[in-house]
C-alpha cells in the first residue's frame, strides 16, 4: 500500500517523506513544485536510500488525481499542498481560497469516489486566531481568524468535520502545527525560502549567513516577559513523526479529530536571537521596528492531547532546532539552489 503525500516536496513534506521512507513505507509524491523544487525530494533520495514516485502536478487536477489513485493502491493521504504565506494571502485571497479550500474539495471528492477515507492534514496554530489564555488546547474556539491564509486552514477543517458527520467512513486528522523550525541534522534538507524570509527562524539565519543586514524585531510592548512575540517552536523532524504517529492511529479513530502539534513551551524572539548567538558564536544584529499587523503577544501549545491520543510528543529541545537550522543554512546559503 501507498501513502500519498501532497505538497511533499516543500519543507515540512520533504522531512515528512524521509521519515515515511526510513519506516519502510512505499510513498508517492504528488507536487506542483509552486513553492519548491525536485532537489528537495533528490536529497531525500540521497539520505534515505530509496527511491520515490514522485508526479508534478496540481491538487486541482481531478483527472489527474483519479490517474494517481487507479494506478496505485493509495491507503491513506498525507495532505500538506497548499499556499501558506501570511501577507500574500491578504493581497491574494482568491488565490488561497482556489488552492487551499478548493484544492482540498476537489482532493476530498475523489477520494470519496475511490472509497479512499483517511487523511492527514495540515493545518496550523492560526485557527485559533488570538486565544484567551495559553496553553492552547484543542477545545478552544477556532474561526476568529486575522487572514484568509488562517480563514482557508480553518474552511478546510469545517469541511472535514461536515464530510465526516455526513459519512462515519472518513478518518479525518488535523495536526495544527505551531512553528516549524529546524532541518534534518544531515544539512541535506531544510527551509528554502523563495524571497525574503516572513518567518523568524529563516530570516535570522539568512542574517547569520551574511545574506540580510539585520533582524528587525516587530515590536517589543507585548504583555510577555521582555515585550517580544511568543511563540512555541518545534523541530520539523518531530513534527514529520508526529504524521507518522497519526497514520499508525488513523484506523482507530474515525470521524474527525483536531490535535496540536507543539512542545508546549513557549520562547520570545529575543530568546531565540540569544539562542542562537549561543548556539552558533554567530552574532545577530537587530533592531526593535512596530508591530507585525496581524500578530498576537503569546502562542503556545498544551501538547498532552497529542501524548495522549497519538503517543507522540517533541523530544527535540531549542539547542537542536537552532544547530540543525544553522546547519543547513551555513551548508546551503542559497537553499536548494546550492
Ligand atoms: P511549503 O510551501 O514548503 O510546502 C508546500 C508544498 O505544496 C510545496 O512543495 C508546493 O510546491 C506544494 N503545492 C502548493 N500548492 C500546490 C497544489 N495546488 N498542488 C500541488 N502541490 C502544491 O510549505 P511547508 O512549510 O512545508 O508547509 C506544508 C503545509 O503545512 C502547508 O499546508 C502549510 O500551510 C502548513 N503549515 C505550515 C506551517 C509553517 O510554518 N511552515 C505552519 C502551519 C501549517
Ligand atoms: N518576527 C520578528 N521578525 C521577523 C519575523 C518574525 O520579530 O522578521 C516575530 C513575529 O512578530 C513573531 C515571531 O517572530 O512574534 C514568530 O513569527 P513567525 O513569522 O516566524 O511565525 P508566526 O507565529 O507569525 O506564524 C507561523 C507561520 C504561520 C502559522 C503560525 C502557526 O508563519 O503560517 O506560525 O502558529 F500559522
Amino acid at each position: 500500500m501507498t501513502i500519498l503525500v501532497t505538497g511533499g516536496a516543500g519543507y515540512i513534506g520533504s522531512h515528512t517523506v524521509l521519515e515515511l521512507l526510513n519506516s519502510n513505507q512505499q510513498v508517492l509524491v504528488l507536487d506542483n513544485y509552486s513553492n519548491s523544487t525536485r532537489e528537495s525530494l533528490e536529497r531525500v533520495t540521497k539520505i534515505a536510500g530509496r527511491k520515490i514516485d514522485v508526479v508534478r502536478g496540481d491538487i486541482r487536477d481531478a483527472s489527474l488525481l483519479k490517474s494517481i489513485f487507479s494506478s496505485y493502491s493509495v491507503s491513506s493521504v498525507v495532505h500538506f499542498a497548499g499556499l501558506k504565506s501570511v501577507g500574500e494571502s491578504v493581497e491574494k485571497p482568491l488565490e488561497y481560497y482556489d488552492n487551499n479550500v478548493v484544492g482540498t474539495r476537489v482532493l476530498l471528492d475523489v477520494m470519496n469516489s475511490f472509497g479512499l477515507k483517511k487523511i492527514v492534514f495540515s493545518s496550523s496554530a492560526t485557527v485559533y486566531g488570538d486565544p484567551a489564555e495559553v496553553p492552547i488546547r484543542e477545545g478552544f474556539p477556532t474561526g476568529a481568524t486575522t487572514n484568509p491564509y488562517g480563514t482557508s486552514k480553518h474552511f478546510v477543517e469545517r469541511m472535514l468535520m461536515d464530510l465526516c458527520t455526513a459519512d462515519p467512513k472518513w478518518h479525518a486528522i488535523s495536526l495544527r502545527y505551531f512553528n516549524p523550525v529546524g532541518a534534518h541534522s544531515s544539512g541535506l534538507i531544510g527551509e528554502d525560502p523563495n524571497d525574503i524570509p516572513n518567518n523568524l527562524m529563516p530570516y535570522v539565519s539568512q542574517v547569520a549567513v551574511g545574506k540580510l543586514k539585520e533582524l528587525s524585531v516587530f515590536g517589543n510592548d507585548y504583555s510577555t516577559h521582555d515585550g517580544t512575540g511568543v511563540r512555541d517552536y518545534i523541530h520539523v523532524v518531530d513534527l514529520a513523526l508526529g504524521h507518522l504517529a497519526a497514520l499508525n492511529k488513523i484506523e482507530s479513530l474515525s470521524g474527525f479529530t483536531a490535535v496540536n502539534l507543539g512542545t508546549g513551551k513557549g520562547h520570545s524572539v529575543l530568546d531565540m536571537v540569544q539562542a542562537f548567538e549561543n548556539i552558533t558564536g554567530k552574532k545577530i544584529p537587530y533592531k526593535i521596528v512596530s508591530r507585525r499587523p496581524g500578530d498576537i503577544a503569546i502562542c503556545y501549545a498544551d501538547p498532552s492531547y497529542a501524548e495522549k491520543i497519538l503517543a507522540w510528543k517533541a523530544t527535540r529541545g531549542l539547542s537542536d532546532m537552532i544547530r540543525d537550522t544553522w546547519n543547513w543554512q551555513s551548508k546551503n546559503p542559497n537553499g536548494y539552489k546550492g
